[in-house]
């Protein structure tokens, strides 16, 4: 089924697919990196994780009605998806300030935000993803300010479905990243993956971190942590 590779990222690979112009493979990696590629380690085991609690992430968005490249889960590691371009953009929800955010504003880890903090990011490894505003994410995605207050819209909703998702399995939704594409006819949809990689979450009770962070501040083995997650999702959310 898989054509060429038409892309290597830093936690997945996008093949073609043969004979389907408007699909394509994802195939996730078993790497991870964290400070901008800075920090790297092979963790055996993450890309199958990853790819399955991504792929119910997405199928509980398309249950709720929300518009994504997701087709189906194909394999342990891969998924088909609708190919889509990319736009270069990391949206990013935060309801519980953690990370960039309190680094670079001093507000104390844990502090609630209500409402969510929605943001933008270049998203360009050359210039380290920084932060921007919306007339720069204009000027620098040739999108209308309608089309990015539709994707601010789009990030709010999908927040909602995804605090009330995580909240089933005992798993506060902190923070998380989405990135959107737009399909062959121009239409744009909610792309790339949902994962322990891209969003933090935190157990409901002990508050204890369950995401990428156990690596970045290397707290606990990624692995355990990851399929503990995929663990609770298969024990209590039904798609
Ligand atoms: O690092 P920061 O606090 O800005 O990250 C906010 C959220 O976005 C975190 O959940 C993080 O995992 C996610 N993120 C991501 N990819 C990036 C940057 C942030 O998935 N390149």
């Amino acid at each position: 089924m898989r054509g060429s590779l038409l892309y290597e990222g830093k936690a997945k690979k996008v093949y073609t697919m043969l004979g389907e112009e408007f699909q394509l493979i994802l195939e996730y990696k078993d790497e991870a990196t964290a400070f901008n590629g800075e920090k790297y380690k092979m963790f055996r085991g993450k890309g199958r994780l990853n790819n399955l609690i991504s792929s119910k992430v997405f199928q509980y968005l398309h249950m709720k009605g929300i518009q994504t490249h997701f087709i189906e889960t194909l394999s342990e590691t891969e998924q088909m998806v609708s190919h889509t371009r990319i736009i270069p953009l990391e949206v990013v929800v935060r309801n519980v300030a953690a990370g960039s955010l309190s680094r670079r504003l001093g507000i104390e880890e844990g502090t609630i935000l209500e409402p969510a903090l929605v943001e933008f990011y270049y998203k360009e490894d050359k210039l380290q993803d920084p932060l921007i505003n919306d007339e720069h994410a204009a000027y620098l995605t040739g999108l209308s300010q309608e089309d990015l207050e539709g994707i601010k819209q789009d990030a709010r909703s999908i927040n909602a479905h995804l605090k009330s998702f995580f909240d089933e399995a005992d798993l506060k939704l902190i923070d998380f990243k989405l990135e959107f594409g737009k399909l062959h006819d121009g239409s744009i949809v909610l792309a790339d993956e949902i994962s322990p990689d891209t969003c933090r979450l935190w157990d409901k009770k002990t508050n204890r971190k369950m995401d990428k962070d156990v690596f970045r501040e290397d707290i606990e083995d990624l692995v355990e942590i990851y399929e503990a997650i995929l663990k609770r999702l298969e024990a209590k959310v039904h798609v």
